[in-house]
């Protein structure tokens, strides 16, 4: 794969940022986007543009076509059984939202366990608290270990009969961990417990195959995957979908209205409350083609790559201390330097437009675990190269002389 052909199809890259080249390095936090996308969302609402579901007038149709096709194209990108099982959301955050909100309300009670692990960010975290904090349920947290990974022994251990759904990361955001998720679903089904994925940060970078994976449910984040922002996907089992109460009511999910009662649509109908993220939804079919085009084990291949390089030379750099230390590391690497917060390191690399993320990443237990307020991040996409982390460690290294650092 050709990373500089690759990234003249991101307009944003012909931009000077501060009159410097941008490094972006913040793909983790969210993607830029390759014209195809931006060229469709144009596209649809200068030529095609209608709402979907509702009128039948040509572009009406039209557009639901379009709307539709998406849908099923996901469901190929991710190996779904039924094109049913794919529903749009308004990110990854409403997804889970729609889970813990619907699963509870059926089959949570106080004292209830919901297992997470410190690694969630606070999209897989918050959500359940207002289920500890309106039905009384509890919130078991399975622990890192030094590595910053979450072992499958430690989920056996953190399983008890109390324990309802099994809520966890495919990929840490801060520790780069990739979770055995398959492993995880087969134990969780050992014991009759459900399990949803938040695949936020894998979803861009390895292949997602539902069928091996087997878990019950899927969080994705478009913009994430060189699409646009306000759009999620949640997969769910098709037995799920049927079996849970909607999340929202509104136009478009209901079957029939009457004053003393109401009927809701089919899948995923019943799911997709208002009008959806129509724009967003048909651009999002370009950022699977993009991925398609290039090969998701390509991109794999070259973000593994990266960041091995990246972690060879920031562990040459004696002030830098790297965040966990998994076996498999996805594509992120956060750090701290000794004697700076990360809010300065990030600063002084904006200055030569090198793009990372400063802060506790959403993950506020995880940086109390290791005992830390913040940590800078280096994160991944299809466009980095090896020079890209060349200029962050020429940049570490300048902050390191403003702070008299060795
Ligand atoms: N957007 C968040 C991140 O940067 C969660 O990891």
């Amino acid at each position: 794969m050709n990373v500089s052909d690759i990234k003249k199809e991101f307009p944003i890259f012909s931009n000077k940022v501060q009159n410097n080249d941008l490094v972006y390095l913040d793909s983790a936090n969210s993607s830029q986007k390759p014209l195809v996308v931006v060229d469709r969302i144009y596209d649809f609402y200068t030529k095609e543009f209608s709402n979907v579901g509702r009128s039948v007038h040509y572009l009406a149709v039209a557009a639901t076509n379009l709307y539709e096709n998406t849908r099923s194209s996901v469901q190929r990108y991710i190996n779904a059984k039924e094109k049913e099982e794919i529903v749009f959301t308004k990110g990854a955050t409403e997804a889970i939202n729609l889970v813990a909100s619907s699963f509870g309300h059926k089959y949570l009670k106080e004292g209830d366990e919901v297992l997470i692990t410190e690694l969630e960010h606070h999209s897989n975290y918050v959500p359940w608290h207002y289920l500890r904090k309106s039905k009384g349920i509890k919130i078991e947290f399975a622990e890192i270990n030094q590595d910053g990974e979450v072992t499958i022994d430690e989920i056996k251990k953190k399983i008890t009969p109390k324990t309802k759904i099994i809520a966890l990361t495919h990929l840490s955001n801060v520790t780069g961990a990739v979770l055995p998720i398959k492993e995880i679903t087969q134990l969780a089904h050992s014991k009759d417990i459900p399990i949803l994925v938040d695949g936020c940060q894998s979803a861009p970078h390895m292949k997602l195959d539902m069928q091996d994976l087997d878990c019950d449910f899927y969080a994705i984040s478009c913009h994430k995957m060189y699409g646009p922002t306000g759009l999620g996907i949640l997969y769910a089992k098709k037995k799920w979908l049927e079996d849970l109460p909607p999340y929202q009511g509104g136009g478009g999910m209901i079957g029939w209205v009457k004053k003393d009662d109401i009927g809701y649509g089919d899948l995923p109908n019943k799911y997709e409350a208002g009008t959806m993220a129509t724009a967003q939804v048909i651009a999002f079919d370009e950022s699977i083609k993009f991925i398609k085009k290039i090969g998701i084990d390509n991109i794999a291949k070259h973000e593994e790559e990266l960041i091995q390089y990246g972690e060879e030379i920031l562990k040459k750099n004696n002030s830098v201390k790297l965040i966990g230390n998994p076996k498999k590391r996805g594509a992120v690497l956060s750090f701290t330097i000794d004697g700076v917060h990360p809010h300065d390191v990030a600063t002084i690399l904006d200055e030569d437009g090198v793009a990372i993320r400063a802060g506790h990443h959403c993950c506020q237990v995880l940086h109390d675990k290791l005992d830390l307020t913040a940590s800078a991040r280096a994160s991944v996409g299809v466009y980095n190269t090896k020079e890209d982390f060349d200029k962050l460690n020429l940049s570490i290294n300048k902050c390191k002389k403003i702070f008299n650092l060795k």
